[in-house]
């Protein structure tokens, strides 16, 4: 604090007392704006009502993938795991299945069910977005549990070499 700082804030003159007044006065704009400014935070981060995240996460093998999908009954468990879209989107790219796989284990682990209570892999759908960002939806006609469709979901996956990694989180 600088010697006019002090003088000021320690005086007691009138017209100190008005510098007091208006650097209280200040405080209280700048408390206001904090407060105001966390709620839109906290409101931006949560969609506007109280939610709860929940988190997902898979990897998946590329090598032991490719073997499945070339494998003898390879095309049936392509159509049981992936909508015909994600198999155009993917392309025979074992990658690119890889991680949609690892997002539908990741989007079940964060709904909490797993693969259970009506949820099937090919009930999840992984759009892949124009920027190349993925999007998670129900497959047409699909329901999830605990009315999951509705939450607030947000995607990220990764491969390299043998690895293919998905991390989901959701606002319920
Ligand atoms: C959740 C599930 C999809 C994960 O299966 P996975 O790929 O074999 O296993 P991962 O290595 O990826 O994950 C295992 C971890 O997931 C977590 N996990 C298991 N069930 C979970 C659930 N319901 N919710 C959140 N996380 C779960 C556990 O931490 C587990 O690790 P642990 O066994 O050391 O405790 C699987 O447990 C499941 O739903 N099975 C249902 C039956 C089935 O196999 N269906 C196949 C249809 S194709």
């Amino acid at each position: 604090m600088n010697s006019r700082a002090e003088s000021t804030s320690q005086g007691s003159g009138p017209q100190n007392l008005a510098a007091r007044h208006r650097s209280r006065h200040a405080a209280d704009v700048e408390d206001l704006l904090a407060t105001a400014l966390n709620d839109a935070a906290s409101r931006a981060w949560a969609g506007g009502t109280a939610r709860t995240p929940r988190l997902g996460v898979d990897v998946v093998d590329t090598d032991i993938l490719a073997r499945q999908l070339s494998s003898r009954i390879g095309a049936e468990f392509t159509h049981r795991i992936f909508t015909d879209t994600e198999i155009v989107d993917c392309r025979g790219m074992v990658p690119k299945f890889a991680t949609r796989w690892a997002v539908k284990e990741a989007v079940s682990k964060a709904i909490g069910t797993g693969f259970r209570d009506g949820l099937t892999p090919k009930a999840i759908e992984v759009l892949t977005a124009p920027d190349g960002s993925i999007r998670v939806a129900p497959s047409r006609g699909q329901r999830w549990p605990l009315d999951a469709s509705t939450w607030r979901w947000t995607v990220s996956a990764a491969h390299e070499g043998r690895v293919a990694v998905a991390v989901v989180i959701a606002l319920s």
